[in-house]
């Protein structure tokens, strides 16, 4: 008689064998950025990116790998503007290349803020993004070119459902999308003026330092989601729901919230004292990789500075330097991005719930970029866990259990 065959044990785990948070546990290969040392975009360096300050270009050279020439940079930035302004029906034929898909998207959005006009912009995006992969019949897989392609339109179409949301929830018609690069553009659509070349300037830098952070938290969701073989628009979609959180990229508007209620630079120290003792994080400081503080925080830090100098923020850039060294002196932690970052978009006049949203369109570029990169070489993400709940016991009918 043939013995029955038993099925292969599972694999198991350790007890106790696991990094909480996924702490110091490398995930994977990425060619995008790496962060040894000095952040690097593809092998370049941060800083070198920053100071030019052109979203466009760095978008392209996180998709592509590569920087792109003149013609390649003319008419990437010319695809993600048409993209943007497809947004609303434009008469401009050349602008309609991404067909009839946002003009339905904003109808939905509209009928959104017509319920619900306090919905946060997040939540608008995120809404937005997941009502495109529909209206797009976003296909899986799609071949490398389709997923490029679709990546550019996303980064165009992203900061116009920003823009347009803010109009909705207002109660106003969505304006036309501007000329020019995506920070000039947004910056404008999100002032309601013109800005000046110093503000798009310091606004692009800030669109290229949120661009692209290797395996942090949203990323590494849009790959888990893509992994399972899903589609572009899905992991975008789980990606923005985890930035939100204030640990991740909603730090940036707790950060000026934080300010504001510190109020000058001798309170500081008072307020420091009480949200420590209360054991709650203070934002913009900390960092799960950088623990000497964040190179980007650095880079942008300076440029606040410089930029507000004379200026009715400049008082802000006081506080905010009495915060820095009582961090430092009492937790010895350093400012991450978000610290300047919530500074800066402050000076420049924006509204502190765009804040996040802005992180969202500059990130789309490292968040696609990836995807690509996941499903080019994909395998299931699928980690394991330790279980800790109630030990082996019988179970008993819903009859038995009185
Ligand atoms: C970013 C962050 C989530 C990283 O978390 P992490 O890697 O798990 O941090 P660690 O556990 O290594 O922190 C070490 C210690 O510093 C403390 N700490 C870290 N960041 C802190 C902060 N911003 N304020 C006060 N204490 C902080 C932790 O509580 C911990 O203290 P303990 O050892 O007494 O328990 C964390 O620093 C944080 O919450 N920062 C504020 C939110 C923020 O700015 N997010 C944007 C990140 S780019």
């Amino acid at each position: 008689m043939a013995t029955e065959q038993k099925s292969p044990p599972v694999q198991s785990a350790q007890p106790n064998d696991f990094a909480r948070g996924l702490a110091g546990v490398v995930a994977g290969r990425t060619a995008i950025s790496s962060l040894d040392g000095d952040l690097r975009y593809r092998g370049y360096p941060i800083h070198a990116l920053a100071a030019g300050g052109d979203f466009e270009e760095v978008a392209f050279l996180l998709l592509h790998g590569e920087l792109p020439s003149q013609a390649e940079h003319a008419a990437f930035s010319e695809g993600v503007r048409a993209s943007a302004g497809s947004l609303i029906a434009t008469p401009n034929p050349a602008m309609a290349t991404d067909g009839a898909s946002m003009p339905a998207v904003i109808a939905a959005l509209r009928g959104l803020a017509d319920i619900c006009p306090t919905a946060s912009p997040m939540d608008a995006l995120r809404t937005g993004v997941s009502m495109l992969g529909q209206v797009e019949l976003d296909q899986i897989p799609g071949t490398r070119e389709a997923l490029l392609a679709q990546a550019q339109r996303l980064i165009g179409q992203v900061p116009a459902l920003l823009g347009a949301w803010m109009d909705l929830s207002a109660g106003r018609s969505v304006d036309p999308w501007p000329d020019g690069s995506i920070a000039k553009a947004l910056l404008q659509r999100l002032t309601g003026r013109t800005p000046s070349a110093t503000h798009v300037a310091a606004f692009g830098t800030t669109l290229v330092l949120y661009a692209e952070h290797e395996f942090n938290a949203s990323t590494f969701a849009a790959r888990t989601v893509v992994s399972t073989g899903s589609d572009m628009h899905s992991g975008i979609t789980a990606a923005i729901g985890a930035l939100k959180g204030p640990l991740h990229g909603g730090a940036n508007e707790q950060v000026l919230e934080q300010l504001c209620a510190i109020g000058s630079a001798d309170r500081a120290e008072a307020w420091v004292t009480e949200q420590l003792a209360a054991k709650r994080v203070i934002m913009g400081f900390g960092h799960r990789v950088y623990k000497d503080g964040d190179v980007r925080a650095k880079l942008l830090g300076k440029m606040c500075r410089e930029m507000v100098r004379g200026t009715a923020a400049e008082g802000l850039e006081d506080l905010a330097d009495r915060v820095e060294q009582i961090m430092l002196d009492r937790k010895g932690l350093k400012p991450n991005l978000d610290w300047p970052a919530a500074r800066i978009y402050h000076a420049l006049g924006l509204p502190v719930r765009v804040f996040t949203p802005i992180f969202v369109v500059a990130r789309m570029s490292g968040w696609t970029a990836h995807i690509i990169e996941q499903i080019g070489d994909n395998r299931l993400i699928r980690p394991m866990s330790i279980y800790c709940g109630s030990p082996a016991r019988d179970y008993c009918d819903l009859a038995h259990r009185g």
